[in-house]
């Protein structure tokens, strides 16, 4: 199978996350700004298949001086036709020459049922749980779940069901794509799939979110793993064992009201987590001091358009 060099997209200060996530999936990888440049025989599809994390994916045709462009785009026209939506960088004396693999944003997964009030990407929810090292063997938690993204990615990742299942990408398309491959990777990864080991709650003390979330189990067929409860979280029971909590509180600036009460019901249910991982998306704005915790881990990275912090707390 030919190397094939890729790069892959993330939000802003999850680079690391994601480069550490290619390396798991068998490629060779390096966090740079925005995402991670990757290569391996089959990276295209091993990316496209397998990344949690990457908002996109492309591949390089070229990456070098800037002198050999004009023969690589030459070279990629041949093979891809015109308007195949290359992406052209060029930077001092050097330059890129990319294609998009996977044909729509990787963070759509296909089950979505209808967006709600401030619903995270896919993406941004795995970056969570690799924050938190979620790995699918002890209990999670979400007590805000709103449409239940977090949930439905716990779910999944304890379920091991590659984010790539039941979609076709671009690169499927392309002339001379190794349909027999990618089909056998496909096959593997599916072998890889099991029952979750431990509980996935998710609750929110919405109603709208909570059948919003039920559906969107449903939709992904998860929802004979995920409990959604309607409750406020200052009166959640987690799981028992030590789990992962993760959790997007309201910011304030869309729909959701209450900030800072959302932070003072999160550090009431903290009596009940004693060993537990805490990792929380968090506002620019301090409130997390109203946990009263010292983070354990911090990035700062972009939501919605907001600048925010991602924080891992050990209790
Ligand atoms: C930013 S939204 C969460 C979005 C969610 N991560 C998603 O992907 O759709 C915040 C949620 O917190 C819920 N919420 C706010 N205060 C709460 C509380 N004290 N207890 C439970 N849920 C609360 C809101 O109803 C809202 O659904």
């Amino acid at each position: 199978m030919p190397t094939e060099r890729i790069f892959a997209a993330c939000a802003p200060g999850l680079e690391e996350l994601l480069a550490a996530e290619l390396v798991a999936l068998g490629l060779a990888a390096r966090a740079t700004p925005g995402g991670a440049e990757a290569e391996g025989p089959g990276a295209v599809a091993a990316a496209c298949l397998g990344s949690r994390l990457a908002d996109a994916v492309s591949v390089r045709l070229h990456a070098g001086p800037a002198a050999g462009l004009d023969g690589a785009l030459a070279a990629a026209r041949e093979r891809f036709g015109r308007d195949a939506g290359f992406q052209v960088r060029r930077r001092g004396g050097e330059a890129t020459l990319s294609l998009d693999a996977a044909g729509s944003p990787l963070y759509k997964r296909g089950w979505r049922a209808r967006v709600g009030a401030a619903p995270l990407r896919e993406t941004m929810a795995a970056a969570m749980l690799a924050f938190g090292g979620f790995d699918g063997e002890r209990p999670f938690l979400d007590p805000m779940c709103g449409s239940g993204t977090l949930a439905v990615e716990a779910a999944l990742v304890a379920a091991r069901r590659a984010p790539g299942h039941g979609r076709r990408f671009a690169f499927e398309d392309w002339p001379g794509h190794d349909a027999a491959r990618t089909r056998e990777l496909r096959e593997r990864l599916a072998a890889r799939e099991r029952t979750p080991p431990f509980p996935v709650a998710a609750s929110d003390r919405n109603g709208g979110a909570v059948r919003l979330a039920t559906r969107n189990a449903a939709a992904a067929g998860v929802a004979e793993w995920v409990r959604v409860e309607r409750r406020d979280a200052a009166e959640v029971t987690p799981p028992p064992g030590r789990g992962l909590l993760a959790v997007n509180p309201p910011y304030g600036e869309r729909l959701d009201g209450d900030p800072a009460g959302a932070w003072r019901a999160l550090a009431a249910l903290l009596p009940r987590l004693a060993g537990w991982r805490l990792v929380v998306l968090a506002p620019d704005r301090g409130l997390e001091k109203l946990l009263g915790l010292r983070p354990s881990g911090a990035l700062s990275t972009r939501n919605g358009g907001l600048a925010c912090l991602l924080l891992r707390y050990d209790l």
